[in-house]
């Protein structure tokens, strides 16, 4: 056997790419269990903070400066503890069909990739819709779509001056949408008939695996709606997702 290659459990001879990303993959799930524990844990030392500075701010004789900087730690406090209960939901494997808020949901994946926007420097704008009806569907699954398709963006918008757009829209009285536009380099004319397929990639081994817009793809067609691209090259990219309602 060459050394390019490895022999799988059940017989098959895999390259030593495809073990390096298979491994890489496990590596990242081991990861996410683990951070799953620790932000189950911030829960507890959060809920002290908050009840605290509470305590704090219905003292009489609290010098005004005083209040001001307890209120801040409280409202930070409490958008952590939203953060870390959203990430808890998120992470867990249970079907978790509900009637959900498209804007809502927006915001979440949001926040949660704040840090990701601001160490690229990305400024991230909205533009959402806030008269749209509730859409009935498995939450996670759509966190997974945005997620992934944001992510993307802010990949492509490495190099720094990025800025990335979500808008929320009604399509007619059956459907929502949301756009996720960036101005990153855009997708060459070459590659946008191959981005959904499955291991289609243009990153190095080890930073993707080709099957985020693959798995989008599918989870958008099973909820019965549809995503489209539209880019240019050097022009940025707009992604469009329909849902129906
Ligand atoms: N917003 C974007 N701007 C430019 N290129 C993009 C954008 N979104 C996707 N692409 C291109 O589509 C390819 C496929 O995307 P996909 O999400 O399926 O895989 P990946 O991002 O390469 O890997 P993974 O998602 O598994 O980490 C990317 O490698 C990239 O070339
Ligand atoms: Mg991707």
């Amino acid at each position: 056997m060459k050394d390019s290659a490895a022999r799988h459990s059940d017989g098959a001879i895999i390259s030593s790419d495809l073990l390096r990303q298979l491994a890489y993959n496990e590596k990242m799930a081991e990861l996410g269990k683990i951070s799953a524990g620790v932000v189950h844990e911030l829960n507890a030392p959060l809920s002290v903070i908050i009840s605290a500075s509470q305590m704090i701010m219905r003292e009489e004789g609290v010098p005004d400066s005083v209040l001001e900087m307890i209120s801040r730690i409280s409202s930070e406090a409490q958008r952590l503890s939203h953060l870390t209960k959203g990430l808890l939901n998120f992470s867990s494997h249970d079907e978790t069909v509900v009637d959900v808020d498209l804007n809502l949901t927006v915001d979440f994946i949001l926040n949660f990739l704040n840090y990701e926007a601001a160490r690229r420097g990305v400024i991230v704008l909205k533009q959402l819709n806030y008269s749209l009806p509730v859409i009935r569907l498995d939450t996670n699954l759509l966190k997974q779509i945005l997620l992934n398709i944001i992510m993307n963006a802010l990949q492509a918008m490495e190099n720094g001056g990025g800025k990335l757009l979500v808008e929320t829209a009604a399509v007619g009285d059956d459907s929502i949408c949301f756009n996720i536009t960036d101005n990153g380099p855009g997708i060459p004319a070459e590659a946008i008939d191959r981005i959904f397929d499955r291991y289609f990639t243009t990153k190095k081994p080890g930073e993707g695996t080709g099957l985020g817009l693959f798995v989008t793809k599918n989870l958008v067609e099973n909820m019965g709606g549809k995503i489209i691209v539209t880019s240019r090259s050097g022009g940025g990219t707009t992604f469009t997702v329909t849902l129906p309602i």
